[in-house]
């Protein structure tokens, strides 16, 4: 059963590198398969922390091979800045592949990002303004370059010119700054073009044949459940398929080959950006949770709303990427709280239910049952054995497990490689 796929099943950052670390020890290719640079996945290794936006989470290791799959927005840019800053730390890089069926985030792309967002005034959405929705609707609308059309240099040039030319007049149509279409052309296909081209390879035929010698192979998603295109907060969510069926479009993987499916979910909730946020703290303990949690963007620097643990979200997230195990993360950060909520339930109009809305204007009008566990007000540093941790914390994994009805496999009680309980 070669196939693992980390999914988030909140809102994003809920410490999918950290476990992502923990499982590539023994994996053989960790693979990024959908979103692009507005991923921020942090891992702290031995002190050390390296913060990733497009290099899969695996790169650490000698033995992984990292690929960035078809279902990726590629801004090049980033991704050689990325490899020399990973180089200059003493991280090999060189066994990073590329496909040549990923799409590429152009100048163009983050100019429309600005703009639409701009233009939305109040009814911003948040992006991470790093082009990722209008490359990704350039693709839909089969109008995008990929990262393999940098391997002949003179149409890429072409197509560079040709889009450049027409994005410009729609740049300045909406008020926007006219780019220098010319200098863009030379970089991307001079300097940019040479330097990623090694990289450039066929990752499905790559990825099949490494499942045909037997390899391990582990997906990385990137956003989270509720930011899917389809399943998440629409409009408030990101241009892609970060749940696990996007696993496999994003690859070129076929279903019947995912065997494990990791959720990670976070103590608590976060969110970046606008959207319906049924359990949000705008309090006092809002505040503890981002001070102690340190919610704060990796890639935009933004302080993240915060709320409880959202129990009819995670249910949905099960059912939804067919979660096989749940990682919670982050136990820790609740350390010092005298009372710890989660909601099993939403009340709606006056109804309980535990079924997760289908609309925005439904959600939004959810009001939280909670249940309420008294704090374990001690230090779960340290602790690496189920069995170890307090009562009190125990009672929030088994509240957790019974109300979603997968087992949670693994702990996280401090943001350190190492600080995570495992279950068998
Ligand atoms: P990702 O986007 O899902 O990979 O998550 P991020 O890296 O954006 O955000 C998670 C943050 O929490 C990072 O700063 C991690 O180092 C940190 N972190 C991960 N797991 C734990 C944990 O169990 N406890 C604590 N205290 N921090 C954690
Ligand atoms: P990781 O992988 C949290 C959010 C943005 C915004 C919305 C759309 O680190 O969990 P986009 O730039 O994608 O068009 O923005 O999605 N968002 C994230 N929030 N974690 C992320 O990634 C995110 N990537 C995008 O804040 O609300
Ligand atoms: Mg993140």
């Amino acid at each position: 059963m070669p196939v693992t796929v980390v999914v988030g099943s909140q809102w994003g950052d809920e410490g999918k590198a950290k476990i992502i670390d923990l499982l590539a020890s023994d994996h053989d290719l960790v693979v990024r398969y959908q979103g692009g640079h507005n991923a921020g996945h942090t891992i702290v290794a031995g002190g050390e922390k390296y913060a990733l936006q497009l290099v899969p989470s695996g790169v650490l290791y000698s033995h992984v091979t990292p690929v960035i799959a078809n279902g990726v927005v590629v801004d090049p840019v980033t991704l050689l800045d990325e490899i020399d800053r990973l180089t200059a730390r003493g991280v090999d890089c060189s066994r990073l592949r590329v496909s040549s069926q990923a799409h590429l985030i152009l100048p163009w792309h983050f100019a429309h990002d600005r703009l639409a967002e701009g233009r939305r005034g109040d009814n911003k959405i948040g992006t991470t303004l790093k082009g990722i929705g209008p490359a990704y609707a350039d693709k839909a609308r089969r109008a995008g370059i990929r990262v393999g059309d940098m391997l002949d240099r003179a149409r890429f040039r072409e197509q560079l010119s040709a889009l450049g030319d027409a994005e410009n007049d729609l740049i300045v149509h909406l008020g926007g700054e006219p780019l220098d279409v010319a200098a863009i052309v030379e970089q991307y296909a001079g300097a940019i073009a040479d330097r990623v081209t090694p990289y450039i390879a066929n990752t499905v035929a790559l990825l099949h044949d490494a499942l045909a010698d037997g390899s391990r192979i582990l997906l990385e998603g990137a956003q989270a459940t509720f930011l899917d295109i389809d399943h998440g907060t629409y409009p408030y969510v990101t241009s892609s398929s970060p749940t696990a069926g996007g696993a496999c479009i994003g690859t070129g993987i076929g279903p019947r080959d995912l065997s494990r499916i990791v959720g990670i979910t976070k103590a608590y909730t976060t969110r970046v950006g606008s959207g319906p946020f049924p359990t949000e703290l705008t309090d006092a303990l809002g505040d503890a949770l981002v001070d102690i949690g340190r919610e704060f963007g990796t890639v935009t620097g933004r302080r993240r709303r915060t709320g409880w643990l959202d129990l009819p979200m995670l249910r949905h997230a099960v059912r939804l990427n067919s979660l096989t195990e749940i990682a919670l993360t982050k136990l820790d950060v609740l350390d010092t709280f005298e009372r710890v909520r989660v909601c099993t339930e939403y009340r709606v109009q006056g109804r309980r239910t535990g079924e997760y809305p289908d609309r925005l204007d439904l959600l939004a009008a959810v009001e939280p049952v909670y249940v309420d566990l008294p704090g374990w007000q001690t230090s779960l540093e340290g602790i690496r054995r189920i069995e170890d941790l307090p009562v009190r914390a125990r009672a929030m994994v088994d509240l957790v497990e019974q109300e979603v009805g997968i087992p949670v496999r693994y702990v996280g009680v401090g943001a350190d490689r190492d600080a995570v309980v495992q279950r068998s």
